[in-house]
């Protein structure tokens, strides 16, 4: 198959880059490098021994889309294209509708006039908010916390209205819980710039000593030791389930949406503790006050992912603290 995949320079997107082409589809990369780096290709270029072919293009740009479906011979798109700061999205919440529903829209309406119609969208738990009973499955309630949630619920509710008007669309929203981890070789990863609001990317920057200590965030939630719980699962069984996915559409119609988690609640203190495993060393850490708008605990309920895609995440939180720790080791920023 070619697969088109907006913000295929990102963080997922790249890993998923890797897996659909070392899988034998060809992949074209679309992405205007708003929040990733143009060396990226460079990278995956030698991880896959080849080039992929990038436009460097935004995705509200509909006529540029249409040209690249056109142009590439497009079967298929997945849509990772999207602002994801929460906090953001609350400072400057239009900047978060234009970009991400404007943006899919845009990519909707090129594909329709094209005549493409297998779609895979990258969605969160974020979409469920405030956990009514845990696991979250798939039924739960959906109701964001925060301007950037409400940008995936509404482009989910897009996606349904459109999969109704028209049966022949394959529709796949992923619902991803918290994704980790990085490419074996080391050479694509999660980097943020300056200080990252995200827990792997800030324990490894602790790690490397480009910042003093860990602030965990609360140590008094009803979790099993008392910080946040989250479902941590590695970015590259993520990038194997938008391969199960692009599958399981390929024999499927309709709109469905999909949790991608391991099904496992691992505490803040747990993930410290195995990241600390890898390196062999104690980080220097504190307890601080709770993140204003966090979850106590959230995790995926991951049935529907094995009985519809023959999906499941493999790989271990040893697995995800490893891969980060080699991607930060093989990326450490020119003062360390
Ligand atoms: P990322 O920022 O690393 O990748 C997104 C890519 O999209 C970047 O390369 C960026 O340059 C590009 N992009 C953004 N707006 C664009 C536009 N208007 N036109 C063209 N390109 C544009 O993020 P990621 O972590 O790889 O996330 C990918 C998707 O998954 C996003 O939609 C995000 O909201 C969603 N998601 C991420 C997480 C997470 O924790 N990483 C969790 C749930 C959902
Ligand atoms: N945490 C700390 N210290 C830090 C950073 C995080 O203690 O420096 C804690 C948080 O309080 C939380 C846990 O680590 O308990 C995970 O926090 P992250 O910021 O890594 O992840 P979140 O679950 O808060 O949010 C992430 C993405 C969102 C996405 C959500 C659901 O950042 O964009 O997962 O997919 F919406």
């Amino acid at each position: 198959m070619r697969i088109l995949l907006t913000g295929g320079a990102g963080y997922i997107g790249s890993h998923t880059a890797v897996v659909l082409t070392q899988a034998g589809h060809e992949v074209v990369i679309l992405d205007n490098f708003c929040n990733s780096q143009r060396s990226v290709l460079e990278r995956l270029k030698s991880i896959l021994g080849k080039g992929l072919l990038c436009i460097d293009v935004d995705v509200r740009n509909t006529a540029s889309v249409s040209k690249a479906l056109r142009d590439y011979q497009i079967d298929a798109v997945i849509h990772f294209a999207g602002l994801k700061a929460v906090g953001e999205s609350v400072q400057n919440p239009l900047k978060y509708y234009a970009n991400n529903v404007q943006g899919s829209i845009s990519v909707l309406q090129a594909m329709q006039e094209v005549g493409i119609k297998t779609f895979v969208f990258s969605s969160s738990a974020t979409v469920y908010g405030d956990p009514k009973y845990l696991p979250y499955d798939e039924d739960h309630p959906t109701q964001p916390m925060n301007p950037y949630g409400w940008t995936k619920l509404q482009v989910e509710e897009i996606l349904h209205d459109l999969s109704k008007s028209d049966p022949q669309w394959k529709i796949s929203c992923l619902r991803y819980f918290n994704p980790v981890g990085a490419h074996d070789s080391g050479l694509i990863g999660e980097d943020p710039n300056g200080i990252p609001n995200n827990l792997m990317p800030f324990i490894s920057k602790v790690a490397s000593g480009e910042l003093p200590q860990l602030n965990i965030f609360g140590n008094d939630y009803l979790s099993k030791d008392g910080t946040g719980e989250r479902d941590y699962i590695h970015v590259m069984d993520l990038a194997d389930g938008h391969m199960a996915a692009l599958d399981f559409l390929s024999n499927n119609s309709g709109w469905h949406a999909i949790n991608l988690g391991t099904g496992v609640s691992t505490s803040v203190l747990e993930l410290v503790e195995a990241f600390e495993g890898v390196i062999h060393k104690k980080l220097p850490k504190e307890f601080v006050e709770r993140r204003p708008g966090d979850l106590p605990i959230y995790y995926a309920k991951v049935d529907k992912a094995k009985n519809t895609l023959g999906w499941e995440a493999k790989r271990s939180l040893q697995d995800m603290c490893r891969s980060s720790w080699d991607f930060k080791k093989k990326n450490l920023s020119p003062a360390q």
